[in-house]
């Protein structure tokens, strides 16, 4: 039997835990046709979420178009991408959209032929880069028009939309925000990593999205739910568990659901040939993923100076640390401040770090800390 704990990528269907309450309120949400930020850190799991809610909107007849802001570098590509998204949603005859892409006054089809030899339809911008927000406009006043002739709701989701600082900044915020309130047909589910960026583009007054729609923040996979998933899936394999069960692989994991993944993955491969899962085991699993991963986190750690390595040894000792605080500082020899903050803006910037919104600095990956705390012991 294959792992089913699987990491990275998107899991759907029976690898695909719980989340049934947010996938509920979600599809309720959409029927209403309302507008939805979803907002939590990385890795807590939304664009999974995201594209098994399409599965199941698509069970119930709604129209549904994903983008993700990464992977469209300029508002030239995301018109097209979003354009193109929104009609295939819409119109699956082949010849009716090859019409209906022929129809734009800014985009023109493109017809491409995929590696396997099937033949795909698209639209690219026919002027130049000045057109390209107009462009997006009207690709998005069409989605509209489309679903009410065609009587159908669609949903648009936009993943990593913090992102969209990246294109022409406030312009194309409020040329979207006075576009999308024109939709009668259409919901949107806005969904972002950056906590920060999100919020403040909903909360503050003077930005284009301030209460567009509500914000759904989005926690860990209820400890119950998850811990039935993954226990489901050990008896299928036929694993006994010893002593207090898995609990510690929650709070070793701090609940994220990539880190519980993770280790449960890990968890399932090491107890293959005993099919036994112990305390003693579980306690190992951070040590050994850290392991698995050490060629990333030793590139990580050759990108940072002397000093950022010093606080980052300190800091994976002691991660409730206050990194601006006397003590901190006298315990770990470092300092002063000013130095640490220099340190700490440049590992935000490289993502080793991020911040929580209370000012916390944590490790990106929580497995990092670990494997500092390997190579230190190689080191003696
Ligand atoms: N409901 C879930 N069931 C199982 N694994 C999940 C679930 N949600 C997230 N994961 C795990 O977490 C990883 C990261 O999830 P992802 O959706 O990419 O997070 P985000 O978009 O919030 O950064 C996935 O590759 C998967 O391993
Ligand atoms: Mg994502």
């Amino acid at each position: 039997m294959e792992n089913p704990f699987k990491y990275g990528g998107v899991v759907r269907g029976t690898y695909f835990a719980d989340r049934r309450s947010e996938i509920a309120e979600l599809k309720h949400e959409m029927k209403n046709l309302n507008r939805v930020f979803l907002v939590s850190p990385r890795r807590f799991g939304k664009t999974c979420l995201l594209l098994n809610l399409i599965d199941s909107l698509k069970r119930n007849g709604f129209a549904c178009a994903y983008i993700d802001l990464n992977a469209f570098p300029d508002i030239r590509s995301l018109a097209a991408a979003l354009t193109s998204g929104t009609s295939k949603a819409l119109e699956t005859n082949k010849d009716k959209l090859l019409k209906i892409f022929s129809g734009f006054q800014r985009l023109r089809p493109k017809v491409s032929v995929d590696q396997d030899g099937t033949i795909s339809a698209g639209v690219e911008l026919a002027f130049d880069e000045r057109e390209a927000l107009s462009a997006l406009l009207e690709g998005m006043g069409h989605a509209e028009t489309l679903a009410a002739k065609k009587g159908k709701k669609l949903v648009v989701i936009i993943d990593e939309f913090s992102d969209l600082e990246k294109y022409n900044g406030y312009t194309m915020e409020k040329a979207l925000r006075s576009e999308i309130q024109k939709h009668n047909h259409i919901g949107y589910i806005f969904s972002g990593s950056e906590q920060s960026v999100m919020l403040s583009m909903i909360r503050d007054r003077k930005r284009a999205f301030y209460k567009l729609g509500r914000i759904m923040e989005l926690g860990p996979i209820k400890r119950e739910a998850y811990t039935n998933f993954i226990l489901n899936w050990l008896k299928k394999g036929e694993y006994k568990i010893g002593g207090e069960g898995f609990t510690r692989i929650f709070d070793i994991g701090d609940d994220v659901p990539y880190n519980i993944q993770r280790l449960c993955n890990v968890m399932w491969d090491a107890a293959a040939e005993s099919r036994q899962i112990e305390p003693s085991l579980i306690e190992k699993l951070p040590i050994v993923i850290a392991r698995q991963d050490s060629p990333h986190y030793e590139m990580l750690w050759h990108s940072t100076s002397q000093s950022q390595k010093v606080l980052l040894i300190a800091l994976s000792k002691d991660q409730t640390a206050k990194p601006f605080s006397k003590d901190f500082q006298l315990t770990h020899r470092i300092g002063p401040s000013s130095s640490i903050k220099a340190s700490l803006d440049s590992l935000l910037k490289k993502g080793i770090l991020y911040k929580t919104l209370k000012g916390r600095y944590c490790f990106t990956d929580l497995f990092m800390p670990y494997w500092i705390d390997y190579i230190k012991k190689q080191i003696r």
